[in-house]
């Protein structure tokens, strides 16, 4: 194994344990709104901490863009971190979220990790070699086409003026698949269209953070991710579909006809 992949997994797995450890006092816990709908609590601070201090200690000059931190350092290895995927699931005990921990190399994401501490599973990849689920290889469903299809999602809870986009994207696609999941933590979702659960995925949005680890584990699980505007930056861009090859192109036609629809209108 990748030595800085072994260090992102004892990162997330200690991240993991801070996270479960809370879990029953949730209730009490102190939360504060970071803007509308955008909660932070003690727990994704110090599942934060727990993280940043396991990379430095094993690569103390490598650069960290976190959350809740922000960025720190410089160097041409950033590890990109969401202590807590699914802050809003995990204040309800809904038992659906991750830590979600990767590594860029000069721009290029090069480890991934997203561990699920409840179902104790962990995804991981390391650029060019595949990627698994607890240690066992997976790849991106086969299905060919939407008809048949899971899709994952997430609602623009943040941007009220996003809803109109976001309705229209649901609007076409839902009647062509066999369901559509929005369970809260993008990570997650998108370490499910890795390892086939889901068929294809689509977000409006979306942070670095949300995305880095999500999107390696796709690519090395046979997969692909992409944005809505065609921007090469998936990190930065935010709007991104993803799904295996096959679907693809069917699912980023179908978002791009519905929200020209939107423009037109
Ligand atoms: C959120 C979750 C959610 C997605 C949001 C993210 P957070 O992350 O991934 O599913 O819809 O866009 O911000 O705030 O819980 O880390
Ligand atoms: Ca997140
Ligand atoms: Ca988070």
């Amino acid at each position: 194994m990748h030595p800085m992949l072994n260090i992102a997994i004892r990162a997330a797995r200690s991240a993991g344990n801070v996270i479960i450890r809370q879990m029953d006092y949730v209730h009490d816990l102190p939360v504060n709104e970071k803007s509308r709908n955008d909660f932070v609590s003690e727990v994704d601070r110090n599942a934060e901490a727990v993280i940043i201090d396991t990379i430095l200690k094993a690569y103390p000059k490598h650069a960290i863009l976190a959350e809740e931190s922000g960025s720190q350092g410089e160097s041409e290895y950033e590890w990109v971190i969401d202590p807590l995927d699914g802050t809003t699931n995990f204040l309800h005990g809904f038992p659906q979220f991750a830590v979600s921990i990767a590594l860029r190399h000069k721009n290029v994401l090069d480890q991934a990790v997203i561990y699920d501490p409840l179902r104790q599973e962990l995804f991981s990849a390391s650029r060019g070699s595949g990627a698994q689920l607890n240690e066992r290889k997976i790849r991106v469903s086969k299905r060919r086409h939407l008809d048949g299809s899971l899709l994952g999602t997430g609602f623009p809870f943040r941007e009220n003026e996003r809803i109109e986009q976001y309705i229209n994207t649901f609007r076409v696609l839902f009647p062509l698949t066999a369901g559509v999941r929005r369970a809260g933590a993008a990570a997650l979702d998108l370490a499910y269209v890795a390892c086939g659960r889901l068929d294809g995925f689509w977000e409006f949005g979306l942070k670095p953070w949300d995305i880095a680890a999500g999107a390696l584990l796709i690519q090395e699980a046979g997969g692909m991710i992409t944005t809505m505007e065609g921007a090469k930056d998936i990190l930065e861009s935010g709007n991104i579909i993803a799904g295996n090859p096959f679907l693809l192109d069917e699912l980023s036609k179908k978002i791009k006809t519905a929200l020209s629809n939107l423009n037109s209108n």
